[in-house]
């Protein structure tokens, strides 16, 4: 099997999907496991850490592999429209896929709160972007309502074939090491995500024999319904794309994480942005809800509530840097503009070092 061959192609066989899904692809999928030792060693080191790098896939995170697979049911039943509510990343992902497949994409997104990459995505794809005065969850509500009135297909991970799609990173995941690393650490927002990773490994062992990952799944301090208990009315974080109060699939996660024997915490905005700043600074740039997992990993490591040694650890990173330049620019501060003169710019260079 080619390796960029798309996650149908490689694992349709094991996707749920109906015989008459026509498949659109943009060849998402077989992303790099990253190991990242010396991140390991800042964490404490004895213990091996990789990186599911999410943020290549073809719209720059794992919505796609979602995607794939719910665009190709709806074209196959000869949908003319997708709708989605969104805090970002679906809604760039929809767009592209329904572009792939001739279709209209509709997305609500809450206004002022999507992180500039992902709505140009969706502007460059040509969706409909629709802002509301609202959170995601008021989007979800709606568009949920919306879809069950009219002609128009919902792409949210509510969509069954959202979750085959994304349990495809999972088998990838055992592919790449030989079986199911110890523990995987991933950020929860809407909840679909460690949904499907759930059931992409439980059906892998089912399968092959894989062996089965306890589950840490992480959400923002500001936006944590899933370790408060209760939903959150007006849920903050500086991690837009989980900016979430009442996510579709809380049941199924908290199933997952105890099933697992795992569990779902919450970290601050500081330590999702101190994570994003050190993984960059081992070569890899995410998205700052894509470093919750590994900000979640360090904080329990920091507890001293979980222990990791001698076994191998993989963290999902869900969404590319570029989604979110100007939270990083925001953060850079004002660098001065030179003359363009080779000694003011040596004098610049070497400063106070020469
Ligand atoms: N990481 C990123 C970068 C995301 O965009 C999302 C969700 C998550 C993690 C959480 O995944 O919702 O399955 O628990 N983004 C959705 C969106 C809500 O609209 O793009 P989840």
């Amino acid at each position: 099997m080619a390796s960029n061959s798309g996650i149908l192609a490689h694992y349709g066989a094991l996707m749920d999907l109906p015989e008459y899904s026509r498949p659109v692809t943009l060849l998402e999928g077989d992303t790099p496991l990253i190991p990242v030792p010396r991140l390991a060693e800042e964490l404490g080191g004895g213990f091996e850490l990789f990186v599911k790098f999410e943020g290549l896939n073809p719209t720059g995170s794992f919505k796609d592999r979602g995607m794939t697979a719910a665009i190709s049911e709806a074209a196959g039943r000869g949908v003319k429209a997708v709708i989605c509510a969104s805090t970002g990343n679906t809604a760039a992902s929809a767009a592209a896929y329904a572009a792939r497949a001739g279709m209209r994409a509709v997305v609500i997104i809450p206004a002022g709160k999507v992180a500039a990459g992902k709505l140009a995505g969706a502007v460059a794809y040509g969706a409909e972007v629709i802002q509301i005065e609202g959170s995601f969850d008021d989007a979800l509500g709606l568009v949920v309502e919306i879809s069950q009135r009219q002609p128009i297909a919902l792409v949210n991970s509510l969509n069954p074939y959202r979750l085959e799609g994304q349990k495809t990173a999972a088998f990838e995941i055992c592919d790449t090491l030989g079986g199911a690393p110890d523990w995987l650490c991933l950020p929860v927002g809407n909840a679909g995500n460690i949904t499907a990773y759930w059931m992409g490994f439980r059906q892998y062992h089912a399968l092959k024999g894989s062996g089965l990952p306890q589950i840490l799944g992480v959400q923002a301090a500001g936006s944590a319904p899933l370790v408060l208990g209760h939903p959150v009315e007006h849920p903050e974080t500086v991690a837009t794309a989980i900016r979430i109060g009442k996510p579709a699939r809380g049941e199924q996660a908290l199933q997952a994480a105890e099933e697992s024997n795992g569990r779902i915490i919450a970290v601050t905005d500081d330590e999702i942005l101190a994570m994003q700043h050190q993984l960059a600074a081992n070569g890899v740039w995410v998205e700052p809800a894509s470093a919750a997992g590994l900000a979640g990993l360090a904080h329990e490591l920091c507890e001293g509530r979980i222990d990791v040694r001698g076994r191998r650890v993989a963290a999902v990173c869900t969404g590319h840097g570029m989604k979110d330049p100007d939270v990083v620019i925001r953060g850079w501060g004002k660098p001065p503009v030179l003359p363009a003169d080779r000694d003011a710019l040596e004098e610049a260079i070497l400063g106070g070092r020469a």
